[in-house]
């Protein structure tokens, strides 16, 4: 998608749709007040009205999207009605957007170019019979601004950011035949020519550092574990203590000797969901050179069943030492994140943790398909994420870690055990995992609910892989840990 900005009353050129933003109580009048009040259209937020060959306008072809109260407004709404903007006229034939926005300076003006942007992602790589009218026709956005200077100046990190969004999409949707550790590992590393140092760490390398949690977990693959490391030394100082973030990269989730049900188990391609977005927030950090210094680590591993995969009553020994009976195979995110985890803290001391997960069904029990947990050890970097969230449209609830449910983990034999039973399913599992954080401030986002959504609700993201994690990880840094 070609984003431009245009300064008001720039020719329009015959193939382009305008999109305007309404909002409510601004009153229409003529062909588009007739056309609002035989639609009930008001202005109301997430209304559109798509008015064919308007009388008396310029485009082919005018869409109306609501904004609310314009005194309410704020920089996701436009996004948002951006974004709706553009799914009214993809495929319509037309070939441009020009989006209209009134009042909206540089900085909205700009969020408005990231919406389109976000919303016109698709994954058709493997499709090869897709006939043209099916296809989106529109291939450029062009936005309507008073400063067009200013415009693509506020665009610059946010162009860095939704092509990171797009990055992370395309890694979640790749089928898993396509998408093993060792590819993931090479997508990574040719993120070296952005700037970041790329480590890969195989098998021979993990059993070196005692990564029996993760090695167990990928041993029924005939796909090689793979540890990736990657790191953006922004700061001034490029040896202060570094931000981390910890993804988990289960590239395929059968389950294990504890085999998943046939039905949806094509979805478990998702299951790298976390290191996803871990990556992609490297990728933006990067791209929009960041002043600060921060790690991404991903556990990638593939989870199958054969004869050398590993048995529920199996122990592991980790590389913290710890040791860890297993019940069900396929809780088999948090052993990849228990050495994932270790390694981080142990290595690069951070200043914190946070790690990203498609880790439970019971997340998507607990708060549905909207909301992603957050656990944290910490008040202030709780609070740090929620409101990037909030900001960025990638919602967050903060759940429990109540100290009494530590011990449904504990073992008859072994330091712990893998599953606390199907209550409280995601707390438990948020406290497996803090077994392993060594006392550093962390946080363990459970995103099975929002790596990807069938249908999407959020204009911004079309069916499938969301990418959910990068823009509110992105917006959290940028205004908490930069300078
Ligand atoms: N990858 C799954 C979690 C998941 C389930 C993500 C559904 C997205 C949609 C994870 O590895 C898993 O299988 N978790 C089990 C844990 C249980 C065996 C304790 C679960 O949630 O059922
Ligand atoms: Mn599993
Ligand atoms: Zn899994």
């Amino acid at each position: 998608m070609d984003i431009e900005f245009v300064a008001a009353g720039a020719a329009l050129s015959p193939n382009t749709a305008v999109g305007r933003v309404v909002y409510e109580g601004a009153g229409l009048d003529g062909v588009l007040g007739a056309a609002a009040a035989a639609s009930r259209f008001t202005g109301a937020k997430g209304q559109t009205l798509d008015v064919l060959a308007p009388a008396g306008l310029d485009a082919a072809r005018l869409v109306l999207v609501g904004a609310g109260k314009a005194e309410a407004v704020d920089a996701l709404t436009l996004e948002h009605a951006a974004a709706s903007a553009y799914a009214a006229v993809k495929a319509s034939g037309l070939t441009a957007l020009r989006l209209e926005l009134p009042n909206a300076g540089p900085e909205l003006a700009a969020r408005a170019a990231l919406g389109v942007r976000l919303a016109s992602y698709r994954f058709d790589k493997y499709r090869t019979k897709e006939p043209a009218e099916k296809k989106p026709s529109v291939v450029k956005a062009e936005i309507v601004v008073g400063d067009v200077t200013q415009a693509l100046k506020a665009f610059e990190p946010l162009a860095a950011l939704a092509d990171a969004v797009a990055f992370t999409r395309d890694l979640v949707s790749e089928p898993p035949n396509v998408l093993y550790p060792a590819e993931f590992a090479r997508r990574v590393k040719a993120l070296e020519s952005l700037g970041l140092e790329v480590e890969i760490l195989g098998e021979p390398e993990m059993m070196k550092l005692g990564m029996g949690s993760l090695l167990g977990v990928g041993q029924g693959s005939i796909r090689e574990s793979q540890l990736a490391i990657l790191k953006w030394n922004g700061a001034a100082d490029k040896t202060a203590q570094p931000i981390a973030f910890v993804g988990k990269g289960v590239c395929f989730d059968t389950g294990g000797i504890s085999l998943k049900p046939a039905e949806n188990m094509e979805d478990m391609k998702w299951d790298m969901g976390g290191a996803g977005a871990v990556a992609g927030l490297m990728h933006v950090l990067a791209g929009r050179k960041a002043k600060v210094n921060a790690v991404g680590i991903l556990g990638l591993v593939e989870n199958m069943p054969d004869g050398n995969a590993q048995r529920p009553g199996d122990v592991v020994t980790s590389m913290s030492g710890q040791t860890i009976e297993i019940i069900n195979t396929d809780a088999e995110g948090r052993l990849v994140l228990a050495d994932a985890i270790w390694y981080c803290q142990d290595r690069f001391k951070p200043k914190f943790m946070v790690d990203l997960a498609t880790l439970t069904g019971a997340i998507i029990i607990a708060l549905g398909n909207d909301l992603a947990g957050c656990y944290a050890n910490n008040d202030e970097l709780a609070d740090n994420l929620v409101a990037a969230s909030n900001t960025e449209g990638e919602p967050l609830w903060r759940m429990p870690l109540p100290a009494q449910y530590d011990k449904n983990i504990d073992s008859m034999i072994a330091d712990m055990k893998n599953t606390g039973g199907r209550p409280g399913g995601s707390i438990t599992a948020a406290m497996f995992i803090q077994r392993f954080v060594n006392g550093v401030p962390w946080a363990h986002l459970d995103i099975a609910s929002t790596a990807w959504k069938k249908p999407s609700t959020i204009p911004t993201s079309p069916d499938g892989a969301t990418g959910y994690g990068v823009r509110l990880l992105n917006r959290m840094v940028a205004e908490k840990y930069e300078g």
